[in-house]
């Protein structure tokens, strides 16, 4: 069974659509979203309606919450894009079924959910014991009690996103002789160091370019992070996400792959949001400039 992971669209349908359009090409029995479906991008409608239709299964993201809420502790280009998020999906009319089918889909996502095909696997948006807030950046790794703790919450694999950085950490478990017991972890970076330019044509994609395969033997533990569709953090701005292959017999191995998609429409959907005067809240810029920087 091969399974893509997504996170942390953030509202951003050019991206979604063309990593859409890569899963299909390259084929996969079901979808999973991790959460931040919408926030910070200019077309939440679109976003939510394409992972109601195409995704198995969807996390509740922080953001997601907050659009439906109130956005506590944000900084004030998230702060006001969710009071724009939350507007836009109030007046999101003349088609009020829509309306209220997008709404009831965003109060019931689940924080935490054991994945159906393998049990094995937590689904979080967070971390395995802050299922939609807590952050688990790739320099965590210093941390060893945080891990630890982490690492304790889920059996074998743990999905989760939030950081907006590609990353999968393995827990090595050795018991010497006397029975001592000796936890150890290590990284990997699911992206290149390097950032890349966009597609020779300016469009389209190239399929696999970074992608890194990685196989989660039976013994270890691991944090698996598909990175970011809609706004990636690693100096890299193509569309982040991973498959995880779960064969009948043997070990499950995960996949990182970077898609690339046009950023510069969807930073003009964000200034365009200045001159909607029915809506009191606007985009900010910087919301769309950063997705160029891929940070
Ligand atoms: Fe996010």
């Amino acid at each position: 069974m091969r399974t893509a992971v997504l996170s942390d669209i953030h509202a951003n349908s050019e991206a979604l659509r063309a990593v859409l359009a890569e899963i299909d090409a390259v084929g996969v029995d079901e979808i999973i979203c991790l959460g931040d479906v919408i926030g910070y991008g200019p077309d939440p409608l679109t976003c939510i309606d394409l992972v109601q239709e195409r995704c198995a299964l969807c996390l509740l993201g922080n953001h997601d919450f907050a659009c439906r809420t109130h956005p506590v502790n944000f900084n004030q280009a998230a702060r006001e894009a969710a009071l724009w998020t939350r507007f836009k999906l109030d007046t999101a009319w003349p088609d009020e079924a829509a309306r209220e089918r997008r709404i009831e889909y965003l109060d019931h996502l689940p924080v935490r959910i054991r994945y159906a095909a393998d049990p094995r696997l937590l689904c979080v948006h967070g971390s395995s014991r802050c299922a939609t807030n807590e952050y688990v950046f790739p320099d965590d790794l210093e941390d060893q009690a945080k891990f630890d703790r982490l690492f304790e919450r889920f059996d074998h694999v743990c999905l989760e996103g939030h950081t907006h950085m590609p990353v999968v950490f393995e827990q090595q478990l050795r018991i010497d002789e006397d029975g001592t017991e000796h936890t150890s972890y290590q990284r990997f970076v699911g992206y290149r160091e390097e950032s890349r330019a966009p597609g020779p044509d300016g469009t389209g994609t190239i399929r696999g370019a970074a992608s890194v395969r990685l196989r989660l033997g039976d013994g270890h533990k691991y944090i698996i992070n598909p990175g970011s569709v809609g706004q990636p953090r690693d100096r890299d701005p193509w569309a982040s996400w991973a498959i995880i292959e779960l064969p009948g017999e043997g070990d499950p191995t995960v996949s990182f792959h970077r898609t690339y998609y046009d950023w510069h429409r969807v930073l003009d959907m964000i200034r365009r949001t200045e001159h909607d005067d029915n809506c009191p809240y606007q985009l900010d810029e910087f919301l769309g400039t950063r997705l160029e920087r891929g940070y």
